[in-house]
């Protein structure tokens, strides 16, 4: 067995990368497509991925499930938008049936959600992240380009009514977009009972519409505007990854700042990310990565190998990421492709 496999007990198997970090939780992104087009996400024209280059669904499922025998508890679906991958449901059934998954996390727009709120909970989905930039319909539209805000709104409230261990909200703050709705958002996901994580804008993709570093709104900013109306008191999370929490009292509302660019959080980093193309990102800002599509395509139905190579591709994650090198952005990759 290769030395990144530490036997642990009997039966147990770990990632564990050259930095002595266990890895234990994938981000898989299902599809390059959505039904929207947010500004801070995709540029107008899009143009999307050929169906060959994507994995088939059989084919994420095998990515799924040669993680959870190397010991990964924790699977988040992202995109693109997830929810509109035909027969995504069939994936999230079989992948929320694989023996040692703890939780099964799924990051969507909501615009789907209405329907699809009680087959995911049936599915093994525990949590939920719910895109959600403004609650003025008009806003919304425009930071979207084609979203219906009611439409997600009732998806939200459908989730609520499901009962999920989690629902957080995510809102991108964009200056002189939706930088006054900081309020709103919180009160909104306080009267649902849910959570909720500020966001700030991470350089990913050229887009079209705006100039990021006019745009940037940091967490600092946002903090204060909340901490001026509700004392937030830090919570103590350790796999929280790039996101600080802080509890509003007397609510059962948790705030989230994720700060991927102001902050450093690689020193405990669980994660890794396989895009739709089947490329195993060992980091978020650096190009690190390992073709987990050309394993599977040459070596068919053979989850030994595809293992080994993912055994073999913790070697590249890098010690740390960064985003900007004198303020030039420096990824090309778009989100949607990345997984969010
Ligand atoms: N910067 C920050 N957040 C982004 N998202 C998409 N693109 C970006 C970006 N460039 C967010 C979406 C969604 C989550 C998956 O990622 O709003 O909530
Ligand atoms: Fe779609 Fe999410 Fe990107 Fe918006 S941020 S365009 S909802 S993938």
């Amino acid at each position: 067995m290769n030395a990144n496999v530490k036997p642990q007990g009997a039966t147990d198997t770990q990632l564990v990368d050259k930095h002595g970090r266990v890895i234990d939780y994938v981000r898989l992104s299902v599809t390059d497509r959505c039904d929207f087009r947010c500004v801070y996400c995709m540029s107008e024209d899009m143009t999307f991925l050929p169906r060959q280059q994507v994995l088939s669904l059989e084919e994420i499922y095998q990515v799924a499930k040669a993680f959870t025998e190397l010991g990964v508890k924790k699977i988040r679906l992202t995109g693109g938008e997830p929810l509109v991958r035909n027969n995504v449901m069939s994936l999230v059934e079989n992948i929320g049936s694989l023996p040692g998954l703890e939780e099964l996390l799924l990051t969507t727009n909501g615009s789907q959600l209405e329907k699809l709120a009680g087959p995911l909970k049936d599915a093994g989905v525990t949590r939920i992240n719910i895109s959600l930039d403004s609650l003025d319909a008009d806003r919304f539209r425009n930071m979207t380009r084609t979203g219906k805000l009611d439409k997600v709104k009732r998806g939200i409230e459908a989730a609520v009514a499901t009962g999920f261990d989690a629902i957080r909200l995510n809102s991108v703050i964009l200056r002189g977009r939706n930088d006054h709705e900081i309020l709103d958002l919180l009160e909104y996901a306080m009267g649902l009972g849910i959570n909720i994580a500020y966001i700030e804008e991470m350089p990913l993709g050229e887009v079209s519409d705006h100039d990021r570093l006019d745009t940037m709104v940091s967490n600092e900013e946002v903090m204060a505007v909340i901490g001026e109306r509700y004392p937030l008191t830090p919570i103590d999370m350790t796999t929280a990854g790039p996101s600080r929490y802080y509890r509003i009292e007397s609510t059962d509302t948790k705030v989230g700042f994720i700060s991927p660019v102001s902050h450093n959080f690689c020193d405990t980093c669980n994660r890794v990310r396989v895009t739709v193309e089947g490329r195993l990102l060992l980091c978020l800002g650096n190009e690190h990565s390992m073709d987990l599509r050309r394993v599977i395509r040459e070596n068919p139905g053979n989850d030994e190998i595809l293992k080994a190579h993912i055994v073999e591709a913790m070697d590249l994650k890098p010690k740390r990421h960064y985003f900007y090198d004198k303020d030039e952005p420096q990824l090309v990759r778009f989100m949607n492709m990345t997984g969010g």
